[in-house]
């Protein structure tokens, strides 16, 4: 089937275009580039050895997307990664977030409800249980008011979905993923923080290469085993076969509700200081941290209950956190090299 990819360019929007042409979907990219490559084009190609059909285009911008979709009035199959996900940026600007994250979602909603029937999937976040109360996280468990607009922006995406689909032809699935870290096995694709990187295994990595002089670890004065905040690290090739499992269910009919839920996580919880110590064990060296305060809106735990995806998708994860940490160094190797 046809799918439009948006964000296709990005770190998981590539391993997903990936997936899906390892299936036998055609796949068609929008991407404005504002934090991804055009070469990620050759990355996808030199694995699945297809050329994803690729359009520049801006979804800020309504009349471009009403174009699109005009060009492409077959297209009923989406994959919604476009938004901008940094945490502390869309405290330091929201409007950009506001904007990026919600106009574009509802410019590509306005073309889908003009359509006897579409699938979306959209690509929400763990960030919407906030700190949960109890641990693992169901897909049941209360969300919790917003720590940033990057994570509201998620929250409000996933009310205008739901509201959505009620009244038209939409169908949906709402992924929400823990934090996807590594690269493709083949070491094509991978990814490619812009500037300082906000994220802790890119940050490692960079410092892995003596690119930064040390990790900065934001606290570890938290009520956990070792004092550092636990997250669910998962493998972004696992992540990217769930949505492709996701977008076949919805095509073929499968979901049991207009909208439905699943989270996306390993199930297992893993420190800072834990994936520190994946890290020196994959690396074979030792790696420079200091302890400093906390950083603002930092939950202190959170990783997924896996049962959902598992019974109804018949998906869960592979690989483990040090597989998944060796991974994104070997593709820090190789991106350093190049
Ligand atoms: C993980 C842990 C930090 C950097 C966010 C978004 C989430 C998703 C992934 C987009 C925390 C600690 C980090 C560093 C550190 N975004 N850390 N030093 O904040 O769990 O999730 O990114 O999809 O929606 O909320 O990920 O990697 O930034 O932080 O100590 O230099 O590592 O305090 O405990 P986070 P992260």
């Amino acid at each position: 089937m046809k799918i439009l990819v948006t964000g296709g360019l990005g770190f998981i929007g590539s391993h997903t275009v990936v997936e899906l042409q390892n299936a036998g979907h055609e796949v068609v990219i929008i991407d404005n580039l504002s934090n991804s490559s055009e070469d990620v084009l050759n990355g996808i190609f030199a694995i699945t050895g297809i050329l994803p059909s690729f359009e520049n285009i801006d979804l800020r911008d309504k009349n471009l997307v009403v174009d699109f979709f005009k060009r492409h009035s077959d297209i009923q199959n989406i994959i919604h990664f476009a938004a901008s996900k940094a945490v502390g940026e869309s405290v330091a600007n929201p409007l950009l977030y506001y904007e990026n994250n919600i106009a574009s979602l509802i410019y590509i909603l306005q073309e889908l409800e003009k359509k006897t029937a579409s699938n979306f999937i959209f690509s929400s976040s763990c960030t919407v249980y906030g700190q949960a109360e109890t641990m693992p996280i169901t897909e049941n468990t209360p969300i919790q008011p917003a720590l940033s607009p990057y994570g509201n922006t998620k929250q409000i995406g996933e009310e205008i979905i739901t509201d959505v689909a009620k009244i038209s032809s939409i169908s949906a699935i709402l992924l929400r993923y823990f934090n996807p870290i590594g690269a493709h096995p083949s070491m094509n694709i991978g990814e490619l923080p812009s500037g300082v990187p906000q994220n802790l295994v890119p940050f490692i990595t960079q410092t892995g290469m003596g690119i930064r002089k040390e990790l900065l670890v934001y606290g570890d004065d938290y009520p956990t085993p070792d004092g550092t905040c636990i997250r669910d690290y998962i493998h972004v090739v696992d992540l990217a076969k769930a949505h492709v499992i996701a977008m076949e269910r919805l095509i073929n009919k499968k979901n049991l509700d207009k909208v439905e839920i699943f989270n996306l996580g390993t199930g297992k919880g893993s420190s800072v200081l834990d994936v520190i110590t994946s890290f020196e064990k994959v690396s074979g060296q030792k790696l420079p941290y200091k302890i400093v305060d906390r950083r603002e809106g930092d939950v202190t735990t959170t990783y997924a209950n896996t049962d959902k995806a598992k019974t109804v998708l018949g998906w869960q994860t592979e690989s483990s956190i040090e597989e998944s940490v060796a991974s994104a160094w070997k593709w820090e190797l190789k991106v350093r090299k190049a």
